[in-house]
């Protein structure tokens, strides 16, 4: 598949596939937090399809507000990142579902909602690779705590924007989650 993607650079993408590959033997489903356009959840979900197995075969689920983001906190305020503001990153659900059909690919599960507002149901039982990608503080804060508790033993978390200075709140995030006594589980952490 030839990417396009506005969010992810070229760079990042390669790791992330090399990251997901990684995980195909790992018992547990894909998940991608922050899917907006669904640009990664495509390269995700063809990546499953020319890896299935049969028995084993593993779904990809997407999750995004379908709002765009959130408001910023105080956590996410740089001078760097002022383009980045509630609202933006508008996507419906609907055409992130047409372009998988379009595509020819298997439409993923696909949840609409504010991360806080997530529950286990919405879930994978066993998670093998999860990419977060909510941009703020609180949208990373609230992924790995979700995410973190289903990660099979050799699963890998992604976060992207770890090394992004416009956005100060995802390191914060993932600090606070790394010296947090209870964390969870204790997925091995790639940083983009
Ligand atoms: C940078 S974009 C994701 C880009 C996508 N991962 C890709 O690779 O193309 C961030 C997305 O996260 C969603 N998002 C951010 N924080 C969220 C939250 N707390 N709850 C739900 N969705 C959130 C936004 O709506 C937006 O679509």
């Amino acid at each position: 598949m030839v990417w396009k993607n506005d969010q992810v650079s070229e760079g990042e993408t390669l790791r992330i596939i090399e990251t997901a590959k990684k995980c195909l033997r790992v018992p547990g489903d894909y998940v991608e937090f922050g899917c907006y356009k669904g640009d990664t959840s495509l390269i995700l979900a063809e990546l499953l399809v020319d890896n299935s197995v049969e028995k084993s075969a593993k779904k990809l689920w997407i999750y995004d507000s379908f709002e765009g983001l959130p408001e910023k906190r105080k956590e996410d305020e740089s001078v760097l990142g002022e383009n980045f503001k509630g609202g933006e990153l508008y996507v419906t659900k609907r055409e992130v579902k047409e372009r998988f059909l379009r595509a020819g690919l298997p439409v993923p599960v696909i949840k609409k909602g504010w991360f806080s507002e997530l529950t286990e149901e919405d879930l994978p039982e066993k998670i093998a690779f999860a990419f977060l990608d909510g941009d703020f503080y609180e949208s990373i804060r609230d992924s790995l705590r979700l995410v973190a508790p289903r990660m099979a033993e050799g699963g890998i978390v992604v976060v992207h924007d770890y090394t992004n200075p416009a956005l100060p709140g995802v390191k914060r995030a993932v600090e606070e989650y790394r010296n947090s006594a209870n964390k969870g589980g204790s997925a091995e952490l790639v940083l983009l």
